[in-house]
């Protein structure tokens, strides 16, 4: 069960979404039509794959991000944000004209939220300028379908030379991700993710769907507060890695915090079942304090299963 660091840091680069999240906190998320007024407020940087790079650093990794911003002023508060974070942000490309992504979040005092995003206008698709050959210096990559050209190419350029690869699967139109997952190594599912790539089919059903797509080595689904569905080549049925039980404070980003770790973890060289294990303690940690766990509270956390 070791996660201890390597000394030298492990690098991940993780291509795909950044969003500006304004967090409301309510009582309770009222159906329309409504008014409702919020407890308390934040600004703050989220996207899967942002969040995951906050991830990989503040768990002893590092991190590239490689994205797009438009050149307006929440561009630059994303890129200043992500740089604080100690996030590599010389390929976050700033395109000229385009509006960045926003995020209204919702967050009731059970920590459950309601988020309505819009995904930013005149981001150009185009991977073209996407440094392919920095690949060659990391130790895995993680993409997520909200820039599925970028993804696309990156993870046909990291498969090429052998390196690790991870997809956030999360919600999203189902070419998307049926074009994707083939191309990836380890595809990690929400639940509503895998119920859109598998058409409504069981988890199980579309789980085996997508492990038998492509040259995959592992499909998981993340539920929450429940346990994590995985399987491997050769399983007939899914295996469970348990949720680590913790009071939730604020859900928002425990699915981001997940792919970042397992995405470190592979980098370390870390084996499947211990990279499930690391991520589900930081996804746990996430929820419980609504923040970004280090590294030394997700062994603490996994310190206590071999203590039980
Ligand atoms: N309430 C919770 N208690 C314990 N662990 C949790 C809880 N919520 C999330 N986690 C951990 O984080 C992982 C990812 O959470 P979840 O399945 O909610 O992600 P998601 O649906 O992708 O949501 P998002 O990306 O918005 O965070 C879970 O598999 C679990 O390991
Ligand atoms: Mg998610």
């Amino acid at each position: 069960m070791d996660s201890t660091p390597p000394r030298k840091p492990a690098t991940v680069i993780c291509c795909g979404q950044v969003v500006l999240d304004h967090t409301f906190r309510v009582d309770e998320v009222q159906a329309p039509p409504s008014k409702t007024t919020a407890r308390g407020y934040n600004l703050g940087i989220g996207g899967m794959g942002a969040h995951a790079a906050i991830a990989v650093v503040r768990l002893g990794g590092r991190a590239l991000f490689w994205g797009r911003v438009g050149d307006d002023e929440a561009g630059a508060a994303q890129a200043e944000a992500l740089d604080a974070e100690g996030v590599d942000v010389t390929h976050l490309r700033r395109i000229p004209g385009a509006h960045s992504a926003l995020s209204a979040v919702i967050v009731d005092k059970m920590g459950e939220r309601a988020i309505v995003t819009y995904r930013g206008d005149g981001l150009s698709p185009d991977p073209s300028w996407l440094p392919l050959d920095l690949l060659a210096e990391a130790g895995a990559v993680l993409t997520d379908p909200r820039w599925p050209e970028g993804s696309h190419v990156v993870l046909d350029a990291a498969a090429a030379i052998g390196l690790p690869t991870v997809l956030d699967a999360e919600k999203s139109e189902a070419r998307i991700l049926r074009d994707l997952v083939p191309r990836v190594g380890h595809a990690i599912f929400a639940a509503t993710g895998l119920s859109v790539f598998g058409g409504g089919a069981p988890p199980r059903e579309s789980l085996r769907r997508a492990l038998a797509s492509g040259p995959l080595k592992m499909v998981a689904v993340t539920r929450g507060e429940d346990s994590t569905l995985w399987m491997v080549p050769g399983d007939d049925k899914p295996r469970e890695m348990p949720a680590f039980p913790v009071q939730a404070t604020n859900t928002t980003g425990a699915g981001d915090v997940f792919h970042g770790a397992y995405a470190l973890a592979m980098a370390e060289g870390q084996g499947i079942e211990a990279a499930l294990r690391f991520a589900s303690a930081a996804g746990a940690l996430r929820a419980r304090d609504g923040a970004t766990p280090d590294r030394a509270m997700v062994e603490a956390l996994i310190g206590t299963l071999i203590a039980a």
